[in-house]
């Protein structure tokens, strides 16, 4: 676990397995504004169907959209990114040891892809990611260190998780699906995902993430206060800027395939800086593996036939945990036509 770049990322060099590929290197580090994702209100005062209209054209437009006054509490979110911070500011040996309570590996402790031993470029974060429901399940596995580890996020899961549903309620409406379209196996497997890039001795060279697609139904992710998200739109980098208490939802490859591409995932990547350790928590909203995932049927017709195809979504995440890096492979292995 010397491998988890908290451990030693006060470097005066970046080492070159951490290099990306000149086309892949962000270069030069900014943060353009202009074009920005749009910001919405959830607040209980605004109209319903407004919301829908600017949940949909965000998500058509940009595939991303920050939420405000979404009900989640301040100092809930506030206790939570602490817990997160300290976690990730433990001895490694004690994170390994926080991480090994399930004998079946569901709470996991990695750096970089995961896949450290095969990938050919590394990159500059550490991760911890566990299941977030059911709690009687799988909070056992959990970090029991620090102490309000289990307290805080079980708490924080319970709100995300409504949150999410209340957003997938106003996407079915919006896709003119039933209103509980999502809330079968569509949701049923949410995780949580605690990203920590330490302060990086070259930003230009590396990344945190590199270019990626969700391989979820939506995304709903707290950045804290530090610049790093960025996503890819009309072939341009554009930040995304922190908001204080704002959650930033993105739109995964499920409901790309559920809405039969009406709504698209987002590229997005993750920028370092030299300066300010970054720490983010998402929640990953999932189906169950056996959930089986394909356009909404209520969708399709002559003239919107399916352009996916109908998989397991273990299928899909299999093939996206060896295909991710490879954007087109991807989508052909989940396209109705074989061509
Ligand atoms: C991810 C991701 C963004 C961030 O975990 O898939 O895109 O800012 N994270 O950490
Ligand atoms: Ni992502």
């Amino acid at each position: 676990m010397e491998k988890l770049v908290s451990s030693w990322f006060e470097v005066e060099l970046l080492p070159e397995p951490y290099v990306f590929p000149p086309e892949k290197r962000p270069g030069k580090v900014s943060f353009p504004l202009g074009k920005s994702i749009p910001v919405l209100d959830l607040g209980s005062s605004n109209d319903q169907n407004e919301t829908i209209q600017q949940i949909m054209k965000a998500s058509e437009e940009f595939g991303f959209f920050q939420v405000i006054n979404h009900g989640v509490s301040k100092d809930l979110i506030d206790d939570t990114m602490n817990v997160a911070r300290e976690f990730h500011a433990m001895p490694a040996q004690d994170k390994v040891n926080e991480c090994s309570k399930d004998p079946n590996g569901s709470c996991k402790l990695y750096t970089s892809s995961g896949n450290y031993d095969t990938e050919e470029v590394h990159y500059w974060r550490d991760c911890l990611t566990h299941p977030c429901y059911s709690l009687e399940e799988y909070m056992q596995f959990w970090p029991a260190k620090p102490t309000k580890y289990r307290e805080v996020v079980s708490r924080y899961s319970v709100e995300v998780r409504k949150l999410g549903s209340r957003i997938l309620e106003l996407i079915s409406e919006g896709l003119k699906l039933r209103t509980s379209y999502f809330s079968s196996g569509l949701n049923e497997s949410p995780t949580i995902v605690i990203n920590h890039y330490p302060p990086c001795a070259d930003p230009t060279l590396t990344l945190g993430i590199p270019k990626h697609r969700d391989p979820t139904v939506i995304t709903i992710l707290l950045q804290g206060d530090v610049h790093g998200l960025q996503v890819f739109k009309d072939s341009e980098w554009i930040g995304v800027e922190p908001l204080p208490h704002a959650f930033v939802v993105n739109i995964g490859y499920v409901l790309q395939i559920v809405s039969n591409g009406k709504l698209k995932g987002a590229d997005h990547r993750v920028m370092t800086n030299s300066s300010h350790a970054r720490t983010t928590i998402s929640v990953f909203v999932h189906p169950s593996s056996e959930t089986i995932i394909e356009p909404a049927k209520s969708l399709l017709n002559a003239s919107n036939p399916p352009i996916y195809r109908a998989l397991k979504f273990k299928d899909f995440q299999n093939e996206f945990l060896s295909k991710a890096a490879d954007a087109e492979a991807l989508h052909q292995f989940i396209s109705s036509t074989t061509d």
